[in-house]
């Protein structure tokens, strides 16, 4: 498993903010939950907070789940509220509580076996009152493996520079699944660090993802393509 979650979690901190615009993010979530009158939510990968504090500014009833307590330590020290639980979203134990689950930032990527991906959504079912809402978003295969090119980042944070070097490999072992090798060049006030990982993938063809969720009792409202990611809209059935 990759240690960006972990040891670099004050790295991963530092440079989303920069990479993922949040505001947006939480705008697009924000717009299906009222929509959907949903007030009580919860969000699967939640890492350091970051839609967390703007859930909670807005009223939301918001509880944040992550695999990572590096993550959620950073959650906690910033967003000041306890709302935060330690989880694998392979093992949801909740029933009936939720009127949204939300997984975001892509985390499902991280959930790579089929069996796994079947135990999370059926947990996520399981989570959902009636009729509940369920949005995520996912890398689409196709996107990915059409455009697998390594690729570079440079992110300034306040006093760092932060350097980003990533290269792509297919490995395929348990579906439309890479390994993402990433060197992190940092620089600050003359002193260099740098620290090398690797983490697995899973992107999702578009049947493949609907299949799954047939199978776990979803039916798909709406799904939004972009580029290499896909969003679903999905409600409880
Ligand atoms: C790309 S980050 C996204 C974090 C956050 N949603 C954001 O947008 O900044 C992926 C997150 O998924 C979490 N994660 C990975 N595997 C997980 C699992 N099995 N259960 C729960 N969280 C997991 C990681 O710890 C990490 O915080």
């Amino acid at each position: 498993m990759t240690q960006l979650y972990s040891t670099l979690a004050n790295l991963y901190h530092e440079m989303y903010e920069h990479i993922f615009d949040y505001d947006k993010e939480f705008n697009f979530y924000d717009t299906i939950l009222k929509e959907n009158d949903c007030k009580k939510i919860m969000e699967v990968g939640c890492g350091t907070g970051m839609l967390a504090r703007r859930f909670l500014k807005n009223g939301y009833d918001y509880l944040g789940l992550d695999l990572f307590n590096e993550m959620l330590d950073i959650a906690r020290a910033e967003v000041k509220e306890d709302c935060f639980v330690q989880c694998d979203m392979r093992n949801l134990m909740y029933d009936r509580e939720f009127d949204s689950v939300l997984i975001t930032g892509r985390s499902l990527a991280y959930v790579i076996e089929n069996q796994c991906i079947l135990d999370t959504l059926t947990g996520v079912h399981r989570s959902l009152k009636d009729n509940g809402l369920f949005v995520f978003d996912i890398f689409e295969a196709n996107g990915i493996f059409d455009n697998f090119d390594d690729f570079e980042q440079i992110i300034h944070h306040n006093t760092k520079k932060i350097r980003r070097i990533s290269s792509l490999k297919k490995n395929l072992q348990t579906g439309w699944t890479y390994d993402w090798y990433a060197n992190y060049i940092i620089e600050e006030n003359e002193k260099v660090s740098e620290y090398d990982d690797i983490t697995t993938l899973r992107a999702f063809t578009k049947d493949e993802i609907l299949l799954f969720l047939k199978l776990t009792g979803f039916k798909v409202k709406e799904i939004i393509d972009e580029p290499k990611t896909m969003t679903l809209i999905t409600e409880k059935i």
